[in-house]
């Protein structure tokens, strides 16, 4: 199908997973097939759409999740639907992940709050062919407890193979047992040489900023810093210009971009 052409979603289930982000799972018709790394166009008819990657297992074929934080006027139209109503998607965009050369090394997925989410459907799809990779580490930081995503996930997450978990949240509480701090702390005593490995990061803007420079200050390598750059997007395929980013274009260039390609920009983070 064009992928320029909305298909109709019919909502299937909304799961609530903090109090400001939910996640919607969607059927469309037809189904719509993407890579890990890359996003779609979600519309609300009669409002809007906006871009958002998907947070479900690409391998997954009938259904696709997205986990959305609600902020402004379409995620808020979005948060009112229920089940058996009928939104539409198009796409996909963007550039996947090129997981086969992640083969043989460390696979370190660093998410801030809703940044998880992107990250979800990368980490899903690495599960797929997990003895690939040497280790895969998930390490995710949100601002307080009731603020964790997927908290209902991460206990089955803990049983896998192959695969560390580490989490924090800047101010703990009382049934708060891992660590408490900013999500950089979450990058004290690698169990890694990060020469060995890679990083994907996915956040808002400042916690980006500063685990890019914590990465970069423990010796990981400005190729090996993969970013997920949520520019303001538009059309989703380079034809608007919203989503510059120096002489890239977030949409088809990204939206998933090395550090290597930006680092020359004043600041790529605001
Ligand atoms: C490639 C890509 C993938 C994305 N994936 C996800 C995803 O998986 N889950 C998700 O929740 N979001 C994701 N986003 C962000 C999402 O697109 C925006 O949150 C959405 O466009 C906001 O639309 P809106 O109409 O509700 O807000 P608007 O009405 O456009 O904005 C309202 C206000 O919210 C602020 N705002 C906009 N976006 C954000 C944000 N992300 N965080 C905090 N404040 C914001 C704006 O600056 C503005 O002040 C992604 C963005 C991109 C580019
Ligand atoms: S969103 Fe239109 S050019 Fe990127």
């Amino acid at each position: 199908m064009n992928p320029y052409e909305p298909r109709p979603a019919s909502v299937k289930e909304v799961i609530v997973e903090t109090p400001t982000i939910r996640t919607f799972v969607l059927e469309p018709k037809p189904p719509l097939s993407f890579r890990a790394g890359q996003f779609v166009e979600l519309s609300v008819p009669g409002v809007g759409e906006a871009p958002f990657t998907p947070s479900s297992s690409p391998y997954e074929q009938k259904t696709i999740e997205f986990t959305i934080m609600k902020v402004g006027r379409v995620t808020s139209k979005l948060f009112a639907v229920r089940p058996g109503d009928t939104l539409a998607v198009r796409g996909p965009y963007g550039v996947p992940y090129a997981l086969g050369s992640y083969e043989d090394r460390h696979i370190l997925i660093l998410g801030g709050g809703v940044g998880l989410a992107p990250l979800r459907s990368l980490f899903l799809a690495l599960l797929h062919n997990v003895n690939a990779y040497k280790h895969i580490h998930l390490y995710y930081g949100a601002r307080m407890p009731k603020e964790i995503v997927y908290d209902r996930l991460f206990k089955q997450w803990r049983t896998l193979k192959n695969v560390e978990i580490r989490r924090s949240v800047d101010v703990g509480d009382k049934t708060w047992k891992e660590q408490v701090g900013v999500v950089t702390v979450l990058l004290d005593k690698l169990p890694f040489k990060p020469k060995e490995g890679l990083a994907v990061v996915c956040g808002p803007p400042l916690m980006m900023k500063f685990s890019t420079q914590r990465l970069l200050e423990l010796g990981f390598a400005d190729e090996d810093i993969y970013l997920s750059m949520e520019k303001n997007m538009s059309c989703g395929f380079g034809k608007c210009g919203h989503c510059r980013l120096g002489e890239l274009f977030c949409c088809k260039d990204g939206p998933v971009i090395t550090w290597d390609k930006i680092k020359h920009l004043e600041d790529p983070f605001v």
